[in-house]
Protein backbone atom coordinates (compact mmCIF):
# COMPACT_ATOMS: atom_id res chain seq x y z
CA UNK A 1 0.00 0.00 0.00
CA UNK A 2 1.45 3.62 -1.00
CA UNK A 3 2.22 5.33 2.16
CA UNK A 4 0.05 8.69 2.67
CA UNK A 5 2.73 10.67 4.63
CA UNK A 6 3.48 14.26 3.40
CA UNK A 7 6.74 15.03 3.05
CA UNK A 8 7.47 17.50 6.36
CA UNK A 9 5.69 14.78 7.82
CA UNK A 10 8.92 12.08 6.86
CA UNK A 11 11.28 15.05 7.29
CA UNK A 12 10.27 14.87 11.14
CA UNK A 13 10.16 11.36 11.60
CA UNK A 14 13.56 11.77 9.73
CA UNK A 15 14.85 14.33 12.62
CA UNK A 16 13.42 12.47 15.80
CA UNK A 17 15.23 8.99 14.33
CA UNK A 18 18.49 10.94 13.76
CA UNK A 19 17.97 12.59 17.26
CA UNK A 20 17.86 9.34 19.01
CA UNK A 21 20.17 7.91 17.15
CA UNK A 22 23.01 10.68 18.26
CA UNK A 23 21.49 10.00 22.09
CA UNK A 24 22.44 6.95 21.60
CA UNK A 25 26.69 7.95 21.14
CA UNK A 26 28.66 5.37 20.90
CA UNK A 27 26.11 2.87 20.50
CA UNK A 28 24.31 0.40 23.01
CA UNK A 29 27.37 -1.72 23.74
CA UNK A 30 29.92 0.89 24.31
CA UNK A 31 26.86 2.32 27.00
CA UNK A 32 27.08 -1.01 28.60
CA UNK A 33 30.28 -1.17 29.16
CA UNK A 34 30.34 2.54 30.54
CA UNK A 35 27.47 0.99 33.31
CA UNK A 36 29.78 -1.81 33.75
CA UNK A 37 32.22 0.38 35.31
CA UNK A 38 29.70 1.88 37.25
CA UNK A 39 29.54 4.80 35.25
CA UNK A 40 26.84 7.15 34.26
CA UNK A 41 26.43 8.28 30.75
CA UNK A 42 26.91 11.89 29.44
CA UNK A 43 23.28 12.14 29.17
CA UNK A 44 22.36 10.20 32.60
CA UNK A 45 24.96 13.24 34.12
CA UNK A 46 23.35 16.08 32.20
CA UNK A 47 19.92 15.15 33.26
CA UNK A 48 20.91 14.70 37.22
CA UNK A 49 22.80 18.11 37.15
CA UNK A 50 20.00 19.87 35.95
CA UNK A 51 16.56 20.91 37.06
CA UNK A 52 14.13 18.32 35.31
CA UNK A 53 13.38 18.79 31.68
CA UNK A 54 15.25 22.44 31.57
CA UNK A 55 17.94 20.82 29.04
CA UNK A 56 18.57 22.15 25.59
CA UNK A 57 20.97 20.31 23.28
CA UNK A 58 23.16 22.25 21.17
CA UNK A 59 25.18 20.53 18.22
CA UNK A 60 23.68 17.36 18.22
CA UNK A 61 24.33 16.67 14.82
CA UNK A 62 28.19 18.39 15.00
CA UNK A 63 30.47 15.56 13.26
CA UNK A 64 33.52 18.03 13.75
CA UNK A 65 33.29 18.63 9.71
CA UNK A 66 33.47 15.17 8.80
CA UNK A 67 31.33 12.27 6.63
CA UNK A 68 31.35 8.83 6.30
CA UNK A 69 32.03 5.68 8.08
CA UNK A 70 33.30 6.16 11.46
CA UNK A 71 31.71 9.62 12.06
CA UNK A 72 29.17 9.94 14.90
CA UNK A 73 26.61 12.56 15.54
CA UNK A 74 27.77 15.10 18.74
CA UNK A 75 31.38 14.36 18.30
CA UNK A 76 31.87 12.76 22.06
CA UNK A 77 30.46 15.42 23.53
CA UNK A 78 27.08 16.42 24.36
CA UNK A 79 26.46 20.52 24.93
CA UNK A 80 24.07 22.64 25.81
CA UNK A 81 22.09 24.85 28.62
CA UNK A 82 19.44 24.44 31.30
CA UNK A 83 18.86 25.69 34.53
CA UNK A 84 19.73 24.63 38.39
CA UNK A 85 17.29 26.26 41.18
CA UNK A 86 15.62 27.87 38.48
CA UNK A 87 18.95 29.58 37.48
CA UNK A 88 20.55 29.57 33.88
CA UNK A 89 23.89 27.66 33.56
CA UNK A 90 25.80 26.28 30.67
CA UNK A 91 27.20 22.41 31.05
CA UNK A 92 29.27 20.37 28.79
CA UNK A 93 29.43 16.23 29.39
CA UNK A 94 31.91 14.55 27.25
CA UNK A 95 30.75 10.88 26.22
CA UNK A 96 33.18 7.90 26.83
CA UNK A 97 31.58 5.91 24.58
CA UNK A 98 32.04 7.67 21.25
CA UNK A 99 35.85 7.73 21.09
CA UNK A 100 36.77 7.43 24.66
CA UNK A 101 35.35 10.77 25.09
CA UNK A 102 38.37 12.07 22.98
CA UNK A 103 39.03 15.56 22.27
CA UNK A 104 39.11 16.70 18.69
CA UNK A 105 38.41 20.22 15.99
CA UNK A 106 34.58 19.19 16.27
CA UNK A 107 34.21 18.18 19.88
CA UNK A 108 36.48 21.16 21.37
CA UNK A 109 34.03 23.48 18.88
CA UNK A 110 31.21 22.52 20.51
CA UNK A 111 32.88 23.62 24.14
CA UNK A 112 33.82 26.54 22.82
CA UNK A 113 29.92 27.89 21.79
CA UNK A 114 28.70 26.86 25.41
CA UNK A 115 32.02 28.65 26.82
CA UNK A 116 31.06 31.74 24.91
CA UNK A 117 27.33 31.52 25.40
CA UNK A 118 28.14 31.26 28.80
CA UNK A 119 30.42 34.56 28.84
CA UNK A 120 27.99 37.00 26.88
CA UNK A 121 24.63 35.65 29.17
CA UNK A 122 26.62 35.67 31.97
CA UNK A 123 25.86 31.94 33.55
CA UNK A 124 28.03 29.44 34.90
CA UNK A 125 29.62 27.00 32.85
CA UNK A 126 30.13 23.58 33.89
CA UNK A 127 32.07 20.84 32.73
CA UNK A 128 31.28 16.93 33.07
CA UNK A 129 35.08 15.54 31.93
CA UNK A 130 35.14 11.76 30.97
CA UNK A 131 37.77 12.00 28.33
CA UNK A 132 40.79 9.63 26.86
CA UNK A 133 42.46 12.78 25.59
CA UNK A 134 43.65 14.13 22.50
CA UNK A 135 42.26 12.19 19.67
CA UNK A 136 44.73 10.52 18.14
CA UNK A 137 43.61 10.51 15.01
CA UNK A 138 43.29 14.13 14.66
CA UNK A 139 46.85 15.04 15.74
CA UNK A 140 47.90 18.34 16.01
CA UNK A 141 44.59 19.84 15.53
CA UNK A 142 43.03 18.24 18.65
CA UNK A 143 45.95 19.86 20.34
CA UNK A 144 44.85 23.41 18.68
CA UNK A 145 41.78 22.71 20.16
CA UNK A 146 42.74 21.99 23.62
CA UNK A 147 44.70 25.19 23.74
CA UNK A 148 41.63 27.05 22.44
CA UNK A 149 39.82 25.58 25.18
CA UNK A 150 42.68 26.83 27.82
CA UNK A 151 42.38 30.26 26.36
CA UNK A 152 38.62 30.58 26.86
CA UNK A 153 39.05 29.16 30.38
CA UNK A 154 41.49 32.45 30.88
CA UNK A 155 39.17 34.78 29.49
CA UNK A 156 36.26 33.26 31.48
CA UNK A 157 38.20 33.64 34.55
CA UNK A 158 36.57 36.11 36.57
CA UNK A 159 33.96 36.93 34.47
CA UNK A 160 31.86 33.69 35.36
CA UNK A 161 32.36 30.88 37.47
CA UNK A 162 33.65 28.05 35.83
CA UNK A 163 33.34 24.11 37.64
CA UNK A 164 34.85 21.23 36.53
CA UNK A 165 33.77 17.71 37.62
CA UNK A 166 36.22 14.30 36.85
CA UNK A 167 34.19 11.80 36.34
CA UNK A 168 36.84 9.51 34.42
CA UNK A 169 40.27 9.85 33.12
CA UNK A 170 42.00 13.17 32.39
CA UNK A 171 45.59 12.86 31.57
CA UNK A 172 48.01 15.01 29.90
CA UNK A 173 47.65 18.50 28.96
CA UNK A 174 43.90 17.68 29.36
CA UNK A 175 44.18 18.56 33.43
CA UNK A 176 45.15 22.03 32.49
CA UNK A 177 41.40 23.07 31.44
CA UNK A 178 40.11 22.21 34.68
CA UNK A 179 43.12 23.91 36.50
CA UNK A 180 42.21 26.89 35.60
CA UNK A 181 38.66 26.58 36.61
CA UNK A 182 37.45 27.62 40.13
CA UNK A 183 36.19 24.25 41.09
CA UNK A 184 37.20 20.89 40.69
CA UNK A 185 34.77 18.25 41.81
CA UNK A 186 36.51 13.97 41.48
CA UNK A 187 34.46 11.17 42.01
CA UNK A 188 35.95 8.78 44.78
CA UNK A 189 38.03 5.29 43.29
CA UNK A 190 36.07 6.42 39.31
CA UNK A 191 38.65 9.30 38.21
CA UNK A 192 41.66 10.69 37.79
CA UNK A 193 43.97 13.50 36.38
CA UNK A 194 47.86 13.72 35.88
CA UNK A 195 50.24 15.22 33.38
CA UNK A 196 51.82 11.77 32.97
CA UNK A 197 50.30 8.24 33.99
CA UNK A 198 52.22 5.26 35.48
CA UNK A 199 53.69 3.77 32.34
CA UNK A 200 55.69 7.44 32.02
CA UNK A 201 56.66 7.70 35.41
CA UNK A 202 58.00 4.19 35.71
CA UNK A 203 60.25 4.78 32.97
CA UNK A 204 61.32 8.34 33.87
CA UNK A 205 61.34 7.71 37.54
CA UNK A 206 61.59 4.03 37.95
CA UNK A 207 58.80 4.96 40.63
CA UNK A 208 55.85 2.38 40.83
CA UNK A 209 52.47 4.36 41.24
CA UNK A 210 49.02 3.03 40.71
CA UNK A 211 46.95 5.43 38.25
CA UNK A 212 45.08 6.23 41.86
CA UNK A 213 47.76 6.77 43.97
CA UNK A 214 49.29 9.36 41.45
CA UNK A 215 46.39 11.33 40.17
CA UNK A 216 42.73 9.96 42.37
CA UNK A 217 40.61 11.75 44.29
CA UNK A 218 42.46 11.23 47.24
CA UNK A 219 45.56 12.56 46.26
CA UNK A 220 44.20 14.97 44.66
CA UNK A 221 41.91 16.52 47.67
CA UNK A 222 44.28 15.82 50.17
CA UNK A 223 47.69 16.05 49.09
CA UNK A 224 48.06 18.47 45.66
CA UNK A 225 44.93 20.50 46.46
CA UNK A 226 44.35 20.36 42.84
CA UNK A 227 40.38 19.29 43.24
CA UNK A 228 38.24 21.33 45.74
CA UNK A 229 35.89 18.11 46.25
CA UNK A 230 35.59 14.55 46.51
CA UNK A 231 32.61 12.86 46.24
CA UNK A 232 31.77 9.04 46.77
CA UNK A 233 29.56 8.78 43.76
CA UNK A 234 28.92 11.03 40.20
CA UNK A 235 25.44 11.50 42.01
CA UNK A 236 26.46 12.83 44.77
CA UNK A 237 29.16 15.28 42.78
CA UNK A 238 26.21 16.33 40.57
CA UNK A 239 23.98 17.08 43.98
CA UNK A 240 27.30 19.17 45.13
CA UNK A 241 27.84 20.92 42.03
CA UNK A 242 23.95 22.38 42.87
CA UNK A 243 24.39 23.19 46.19
CA UNK A 244 27.47 25.14 45.22
CA UNK A 245 25.78 27.03 42.49
CA UNK A 246 23.33 28.02 44.85
CA UNK A 247 25.58 30.18 46.73
CA UNK A 248 27.07 32.08 43.65
CA UNK A 249 26.42 34.80 42.03
CA UNK A 250 25.72 33.67 37.64
CA UNK A 251 28.50 36.35 37.08
CA UNK A 252 30.91 39.04 38.09
CA UNK A 253 28.32 41.94 37.42
CA UNK A 254 25.40 40.08 39.50
CA UNK A 255 25.35 40.06 43.66
CA UNK A 256 25.40 36.80 44.85
CA UNK A 257 21.04 35.42 44.97
CA UNK A 258 19.73 36.05 48.18
CA UNK A 259 17.71 32.97 49.83
CA UNK A 260 14.73 32.81 52.47
CA UNK A 261 16.40 30.91 55.54
CA UNK A 262 15.08 30.06 58.06
CA UNK A 263 16.99 31.84 60.98
CA UNK A 264 16.94 34.76 63.20
CA UNK A 265 19.21 37.24 62.21
CA UNK A 266 19.26 38.31 65.86
CA UNK A 267 19.89 34.65 67.05
CA UNK A 268 22.38 34.79 69.57
CA UNK A 269 24.43 31.81 70.75
CA UNK A 270 25.35 31.88 74.44
CA UNK A 271 27.53 28.81 73.68
CA UNK A 272 29.91 30.72 72.26
CA UNK A 273 30.50 32.33 75.53
CA UNK A 274 32.86 30.22 76.91
CA UNK A 275 33.31 28.08 74.04
CA UNK A 276 37.37 29.13 73.89
CA UNK A 277 39.22 27.05 76.19
CA UNK A 278 41.07 29.40 78.96
CA UNK A 279 44.70 27.59 78.27
CA UNK A 280 45.62 29.54 75.12
CA UNK A 281 47.77 26.02 74.17
CA UNK A 282 44.32 24.07 73.93
CA UNK A 283 42.38 23.38 70.86
CA UNK A 284 39.06 23.87 69.90
CA UNK A 285 37.08 23.17 66.26
CA UNK A 286 36.24 26.22 64.88
CA UNK A 287 34.18 25.04 62.16
CA UNK A 288 31.42 24.73 65.04
CA UNK A 289 31.83 28.32 65.97
CA UNK A 290 31.48 28.99 62.10
CA UNK A 291 27.93 26.72 62.40
CA UNK A 292 27.00 28.32 65.37
CA UNK A 293 26.90 31.75 63.67
CA UNK A 294 25.79 31.38 59.81
CA UNK A 295 22.70 30.67 58.54
CA UNK A 296 20.98 26.76 59.43
CA UNK A 297 24.48 26.07 60.71
CA UNK A 298 25.32 25.37 57.00
CA UNK A 299 28.96 25.57 56.31
CA UNK A 300 30.11 24.29 52.61
CA UNK A 301 33.54 23.79 52.88
CA UNK A 302 35.78 24.26 49.79
CA UNK A 303 39.04 22.46 49.78
CA UNK A 304 37.94 20.43 53.02
CA UNK A 305 40.71 17.80 52.89
CA UNK A 306 43.35 20.14 51.80
CA UNK A 307 45.48 22.01 54.16
CA UNK A 308 42.97 21.51 57.13
CA UNK A 309 44.43 24.38 59.23
CA UNK A 310 42.83 26.68 57.17
CA UNK A 311 39.19 26.94 56.68
CA UNK A 312 37.37 28.32 53.60
CA UNK A 313 34.05 27.87 52.26
CA UNK A 314 30.37 29.36 51.77
CA UNK A 315 27.77 30.44 54.11
CA UNK A 316 24.97 32.51 54.30
CA UNK A 317 23.97 35.27 57.02
CA UNK A 318 20.75 36.65 56.85
CA UNK A 319 20.19 34.73 53.29
CA UNK A 320 23.26 36.46 51.41
CA UNK A 321 26.20 34.53 50.54
CA UNK A 322 29.60 35.42 52.56
CA UNK A 323 33.14 33.81 51.33
CA UNK A 324 34.58 32.21 55.19
CA UNK A 325 38.41 31.95 56.10
CA UNK A 326 39.07 30.71 59.13
CA UNK A 327 42.43 29.26 61.11
CA UNK A 328 41.56 25.66 62.18
CA UNK A 329 43.16 25.70 65.89
CA UNK A 330 42.36 21.71 66.04
CA UNK A 331 45.13 21.26 62.95
CA UNK A 332 48.65 22.16 63.88
CA UNK A 333 47.01 24.91 66.09
CA UNK A 334 45.72 26.98 63.20
CA UNK A 335 49.08 27.80 62.13
CA UNK A 336 49.74 29.67 58.52
CA UNK A 337 51.72 27.10 56.24
CA UNK A 338 52.58 26.87 52.29
CA UNK A 339 49.53 25.14 51.69
CA UNK A 340 46.95 26.92 53.89
CA UNK A 341 48.26 29.92 52.61
CA UNK A 342 48.13 29.42 48.78
CA UNK A 343 44.38 27.24 49.76
CA UNK A 344 43.17 30.72 51.48
CA UNK A 345 44.92 33.07 48.95
CA UNK A 346 42.80 31.39 46.01
CA UNK A 347 39.44 31.59 48.13
CA UNK A 348 39.62 35.19 48.81
CA UNK A 349 40.35 35.93 44.97
CA UNK A 350 37.73 33.91 43.88
CA UNK A 351 34.90 35.85 46.13
CA UNK A 352 36.22 39.26 45.39
CA UNK A 353 35.95 38.48 41.78
CA UNK A 354 32.11 37.77 42.18
CA UNK A 355 31.36 39.98 44.96
CA UNK A 356 31.27 38.04 47.52
CA UNK A 357 31.42 39.64 51.24
CA UNK A 358 34.21 37.96 52.99
CA UNK A 359 33.77 37.03 56.94
CA UNK A 360 37.50 35.90 58.67
CA UNK A 361 37.41 34.14 61.91
CA UNK A 362 40.99 34.64 63.22
CA UNK A 363 43.30 32.11 65.93
CA UNK A 364 46.63 31.86 64.58
CA UNK A 365 49.72 31.72 66.30
CA UNK A 366 51.68 32.95 63.38
CA UNK A 367 53.34 31.28 60.49
CA UNK A 368 54.97 27.70 60.61
CA UNK A 369 58.95 28.10 61.29
CA UNK A 370 61.02 25.23 60.02
CA UNK A 371 63.52 24.57 56.91
CA UNK A 372 61.09 23.07 54.94
CA UNK A 373 58.40 25.80 54.70
CA UNK A 374 61.59 28.25 54.26
CA UNK A 375 63.02 26.32 51.69
CA UNK A 376 59.78 25.48 49.80
CA UNK A 377 58.82 29.43 49.79
CA UNK A 378 56.46 30.42 52.70
CA UNK A 379 57.61 33.68 52.06
CA UNK A 380 56.36 33.37 48.79
CA UNK A 381 53.17 31.55 49.12
CA UNK A 382 52.39 33.55 52.42
CA UNK A 383 52.49 36.59 50.57
CA UNK A 384 49.74 35.30 48.32
CA UNK A 385 47.33 35.76 51.33
CA UNK A 386 48.72 38.91 52.11
CA UNK A 387 48.59 39.65 48.52
CA UNK A 388 44.75 38.59 47.92
CA UNK A 389 43.51 39.99 51.13
CA UNK A 390 45.35 43.73 50.33
CA UNK A 391 43.41 43.94 47.11
CA UNK A 392 40.23 42.37 47.40
CA UNK A 393 37.72 45.73 47.67
CA UNK A 394 34.37 43.42 48.82
CA UNK A 395 33.14 44.26 52.21
CA UNK A 396 35.55 42.59 54.93
CA UNK A 397 34.71 41.80 58.33
CA UNK A 398 37.49 39.81 60.97
CA UNK A 399 36.35 38.47 64.03
CA UNK A 400 39.06 37.67 66.10
CA UNK A 401 38.37 34.30 68.79
CA UNK A 402 41.87 34.14 70.34
CA UNK A 403 44.89 34.62 68.89
CA UNK A 404 46.47 36.94 66.40
CA UNK A 405 50.06 36.83 66.48
CA UNK A 406 52.97 38.32 64.37
CA UNK A 407 52.76 38.84 60.36
CA UNK A 408 49.94 36.50 60.49
CA UNK A 409 47.43 39.16 62.52
CA UNK A 410 48.40 41.40 59.53
CA UNK A 411 47.78 39.16 56.72
CA UNK A 412 44.37 37.30 58.37
CA UNK A 413 42.23 39.89 56.81
CA UNK A 414 43.53 43.11 59.52
CA UNK A 415 42.23 46.26 59.37
CA UNK A 416 45.80 47.54 58.20
CA UNK A 417 44.95 46.00 54.97
CA UNK A 418 41.86 46.99 54.56
CA UNK A 419 39.54 45.17 57.08
CA UNK A 420 36.59 47.05 57.08
CA UNK A 421 35.21 45.74 60.59
CA UNK A 422 37.99 44.35 63.02
CA UNK A 423 36.20 42.67 66.01
CA UNK A 424 37.51 40.67 68.93
CA UNK A 425 36.43 38.64 71.55
CA UNK A 426 37.32 39.36 74.97
CA UNK A 427 39.84 36.82 75.60
CA UNK A 428 41.61 38.05 72.54
CA UNK A 429 45.76 37.95 72.09
CA UNK A 430 46.77 40.40 69.65
CA UNK A 431 50.69 40.90 69.89
CA UNK A 432 54.14 40.47 68.34
CA UNK A 433 54.38 37.07 69.35
CA UNK A 434 53.30 34.51 71.63
CA UNK A 435 54.16 35.35 75.73
CA UNK A 436 56.83 32.82 76.13
CA UNK A 437 58.73 33.24 73.10
CA UNK A 438 58.14 37.41 74.28
CA UNK A 439 59.72 36.69 77.69
CA UNK A 440 62.64 34.00 75.94
CA UNK A 441 63.89 37.07 74.17
CA UNK A 442 63.15 40.29 76.81
CA UNK A 443 64.24 38.72 79.78
CA UNK A 444 66.84 35.73 78.86
CA UNK A 445 69.38 37.57 81.32
CA UNK A 446 66.85 37.75 84.14
CA UNK A 447 65.90 34.04 83.41
CA UNK A 448 69.70 33.16 83.44
CA UNK A 449 70.41 34.66 86.40
CA UNK A 450 67.29 34.21 88.98
CA UNK A 451 67.43 31.85 91.81
CA UNK A 452 63.49 30.17 91.39
CA UNK A 453 63.70 30.87 86.49
CA UNK A 454 60.24 29.10 86.52
CA UNK A 455 58.59 31.47 88.82
CA UNK A 456 60.16 34.53 87.13
CA UNK A 457 58.86 33.12 83.74
CA UNK A 458 55.37 32.79 85.10
CA UNK A 459 55.34 36.13 86.84
CA UNK A 460 57.01 37.68 82.96
CA UNK A 461 54.30 35.91 81.23
CA UNK A 462 51.40 37.00 83.13
CA UNK A 463 52.97 40.31 82.99
CA UNK A 464 53.13 40.45 79.23
CA UNK A 465 49.59 39.47 78.69
CA UNK A 466 47.88 41.97 81.12
CA UNK A 467 49.67 44.17 79.28
CA UNK A 468 50.33 43.24 75.58
CA UNK A 469 48.09 39.89 74.90
CA UNK A 470 44.59 41.29 74.82
CA UNK A 471 42.34 43.56 72.96
CA UNK A 472 42.20 46.67 74.24
CA UNK A 473 45.46 47.69 72.84
CA UNK A 474 44.55 47.32 69.61
CA UNK A 475 41.10 48.76 70.19
CA UNK A 476 42.84 51.54 71.53
CA UNK A 477 44.88 52.21 68.55
CA UNK A 478 41.07 51.50 66.07
CA UNK A 479 42.71 48.95 64.79
CA UNK A 480 39.74 47.01 66.13
CA UNK A 481 36.24 48.39 65.69
CA UNK A 482 34.86 46.96 68.44
CA UNK A 483 35.13 43.73 70.99
CA UNK A 484 31.80 41.81 71.04
CA UNK A 485 30.67 38.84 73.20
CA UNK A 486 30.98 36.22 71.76
CA UNK A 487 27.39 35.13 71.94
CA UNK A 488 26.22 38.45 69.71
CA UNK A 489 28.68 37.47 67.03
CA UNK A 490 25.76 36.66 64.96
CA UNK A 491 23.58 39.49 65.05
CA UNK A 492 26.48 42.04 64.69
CA UNK A 493 28.21 39.96 61.69
CA UNK A 494 24.80 40.65 59.52
CA UNK A 495 23.95 44.19 61.16
CA UNK A 496 28.04 44.43 59.79
CA UNK A 497 27.16 43.34 56.56
CA UNK A 498 24.04 45.77 55.71
CA UNK A 499 26.15 48.96 56.88
CA UNK A 500 28.69 47.58 54.26
CA UNK A 501 26.49 46.47 51.58
CA UNK A 502 26.69 49.52 49.37
CA UNK A 503 30.63 49.79 49.78
CA UNK A 504 32.46 50.92 46.64
CA UNK A 505 36.37 50.67 46.96
CA UNK A 506 38.54 50.43 44.61
CA UNK A 507 42.28 50.15 43.51
CA UNK A 508 44.63 52.01 41.32
CA UNK A 509 43.93 51.69 37.43
CA UNK A 510 46.23 48.61 36.01
CA UNK A 511 46.35 46.10 33.91
CA UNK A 512 46.91 43.66 36.83
CA UNK A 513 49.00 43.33 39.74
CA UNK A 514 51.41 41.12 39.91
CA UNK A 515 50.83 38.68 42.62
CA UNK A 516 54.15 36.53 44.31
CA UNK A 517 52.84 33.00 41.66
C1 LIG B 1 41.16 8.35 20.22
C2 LIG B 1 40.68 7.02 22.01
C3 LIG B 1 41.55 7.77 22.84
C4 LIG B 1 42.23 8.86 22.24
C5 LIG B 1 40.65 6.24 24.04
N1 LIG B 1 40.16 6.08 22.79
N2 LIG B 1 41.52 7.25 24.07
N3 LIG B 1 40.49 7.32 20.73
N4 LIG B 1 42.02 9.11 20.94
N5 LIG B 1 43.05 9.63 22.95
C6 LIG B 1 39.18 5.09 22.35
C7 LIG B 1 39.73 3.69 22.33
O1 LIG B 1 40.36 3.45 21.10
C8 LIG B 1 38.47 2.87 22.49
O2 LIG B 1 37.79 2.81 21.25
C9 LIG B 1 37.62 3.71 23.40
O3 LIG B 1 38.16 5.03 23.31
C10 LIG B 1 37.67 3.29 24.83
O4 LIG B 1 39.01 3.10 25.20
P1 LIG B 1 39.50 1.84 26.02
O5 LIG B 1 40.98 1.87 26.00
O6 LIG B 1 38.81 0.60 25.54
O7 LIG B 1 38.92 2.18 27.45
P2 LIG B 1 39.59 1.94 28.88
O8 LIG B 1 40.15 0.54 28.95
O9 LIG B 1 38.59 2.35 29.87
O10 LIG B 1 40.84 2.94 28.94
C11 LIG B 1 40.62 4.33 28.89
C12 LIG B 1 41.96 5.05 28.72
C13 LIG B 1 42.74 4.49 27.51
C14 LIG B 1 42.78 4.87 30.00
C15 LIG B 1 41.62 6.53 28.57
O11 LIG B 1 41.86 4.48 26.40
C16 LIG B 1 43.92 5.31 27.16
O12 LIG B 1 44.97 5.21 27.79
N6 LIG B 1 43.78 6.11 26.11
C17 LIG B 1 44.85 6.96 25.64
C18 LIG B 1 45.05 8.08 26.57
C19 LIG B 1 46.09 9.00 26.05
O13 LIG B 1 47.28 8.71 26.09
N7 LIG B 1 45.62 10.13 25.50
C20 LIG B 1 46.46 11.14 25.04
C21 LIG B 1 46.90 11.91 26.28
S1 LIG B 1 47.86 13.21 25.85
P3 LIG B 1 36.83 1.60 20.84
O14 LIG B 1 36.46 1.90 19.44
O15 LIG B 1 37.62 0.35 21.03
O16 LIG B 1 35.66 1.70 21.78
C22 LIG B 1 46.79 14.40 25.69
C23 LIG B 1 47.43 15.66 25.35
C24 LIG B 1 46.49 16.77 25.56
O17 LIG B 1 45.65 14.27 25.83
C25 LIG B 1 47.31 17.96 25.34
C26 LIG B 1 46.54 19.18 25.48
C27 LIG B 1 47.44 20.34 25.35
Amino acid sequence: MESTESKSKAQIRHLRQLKSEAALGGGAERIAKQKAKGKLTARDRIELLLDEGSFRELDTFATGGREGEGTLMGDGVVTGYGAIEGRLVYVFSQDFTVYGGSLGLGHANKILKVMELAMKNGAPIIGLNDSGGARIQEGVVSLAGYADIFLQNVMASGVVPQISCILGPCAGGAVYSPAITDFVFMVDKGSYMFVTGPDVVRSVTNEEVTAEELGGATTHNEISGVAHFKEDSEEHVLYMVRSLIAFLPSNNLDPAPRKDVNDDPLRVEAKLDDFVPDNANKPYDMVEIINAVVDEGNLLQVHEHFAQNIIVGFARLNGRTVGIVANQPQVLAGVLDIDSSTKAARFVRFCDSFNIPIITFVDVPGFLPGVNQEHGGIIRHGAKLLFAFAECTVPKITVITRKAYGGAYDVMSSKHIRGDMNFAWPNAEIAVMGPEGAINILNRRDLQEAEDPEALRQKKVEEYRTRFANPYVAASWGYLDDIIEPSETRPRLINALEMLQNKRDENPPKKHGNIPL
